[in-house]
């Protein structure tokens, strides 16, 4: 924001100061809302219940074979295996996200005052992912499917990622790893056929990631009006590109061959639902009005948005 006359200036300075005052006020609330609805994991669910015969993981039609050749030709029994397996690929996701995460925003506040009310928040959602992570992790025991973790390829580039990314950055890469997730789990824990073990899980993270997404957002909408032009067109290209592998690293294909599947057909089939595309661009929608709102979704970066089949 470059300001010429003396008025100007103070203009800029004002709004600067407007946008800070904003970041205190939501900080204040997300910090109230935190200390009424926060759950613990290990003591709200009941682990020790036994796994109940004839429930889904998750479930079927978020399953990424819904619907297709292959699906209509799978045994019951072999949909619900898959739907297990997915669920644990979908948690492994979620966990390395989490822990990305966890260090970008320990990044985020280390300039900082440590006494305000976006530093203290920013803290209470570190906790809050840690015992996320947790929770994933035991419920993929629970179901006793394996973990999967990404390819050695995005492991690594998330490894440059969390080191190197800028804060819009960061932030619009929060909101692609939480927002098409939480779509999915906002539809299963309400989801009577679903596992109950399932439904708590979903349930306590779909509360407590609402103020992780509203947190984000209004960051990211801060920063795309105050970052230098660098920076926004850079975020512009780097959330394109995370969305395309984000597509790609979604489901981890090593799940067909864990049920029996033929792994290459499967991707493939997956490739060219006309169900599965609606699903994820319906998970995804809520998220590109916003980007697109905020001035994300521009010039190249939307292109790659289109080529990850996100974006309509
Ligand atoms: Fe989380
Ligand atoms: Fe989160």
């Amino acid at each position: 924001m470059t300001t010429v006359t003396e008025d100007g200036e103070l203009t800029g300075l004002r709004d600067a100061l407007g946008l800070l005052k904003d970041r205190e006020q939501v900080a204040v609330r997300l910090l109230e809302s935190s200390a009424k609805h926060s759950f613990d994991p290990d003591r709200e669910l009941d682990w020790d219940a036994p796994v109940e015969d004839g429930k889904w993981f998750w479930p079927p039609e978020l399953v990424s074979l819904y619907d297709t050749p292959m699906w209509r030709r799978m045994s019951e029994e072999q949909r619900f295996d898959l739907a297990r397996h997915e669920a644990a690929s979908l948690a492994s996701l979620g966990i390395w996200f989490e822990i990305i995460l966890m260090q970008l925003l320990v990044r985020h506040i280390y300039d900082k005052s440590v006494t305000s009310a976006h530093v203290r928040y920013a803290l209470t959602e570190i906790a809050d992912e840690c015992r996320h992570s947790m929770m994933f992790a035991r419920m993929i025991q629970k179901g006793g499917a394996p973990t999967y973790p990404v390819t050695r390829l995005n492991h690594n580039l998330a490894r440059v990622l969390k080191t190197v990314s800028t804060t819009p950055g960061s932030f619009a890469c929060t909101l692609l790893g939480e927002e098409i997730l939480d779509w999915m789990q906002r539809l299963t824990f309400p989801d009577e056929r679903v596992q109950t073990i399932v439904r708590g899980v979903t349930r306590i993270h779909v509360v407590e990631e609402a103020r992780h997404v509203r947190y984000a957002r209004e960051e990211l909408r801060r920063q795309m009006v105050t970052a230098p032009r660098w920076e926004r067109e850079l975020t512009r290209l780097s959330c394109g590109e995370a969305a395309r592998v984000f597509s790609i690293a979604f489901v981890n294909p090593q799940v067909y061959t864990d049920v029996g599947l033929d792994r290459r057909e499967a991707v493939a089939q997956v490739k060219a639902s006309g169900h599965r595309r609606e699903v994820m661009q319906s998970g995804a929608k809520r998220l590109t009005d916003f980007l697109d709102d905020i001035g994300v979704l521009r010039g190249p970066g939307r292109r790659l948005w289109k080529s990850s089949g996100l974006l309509a």
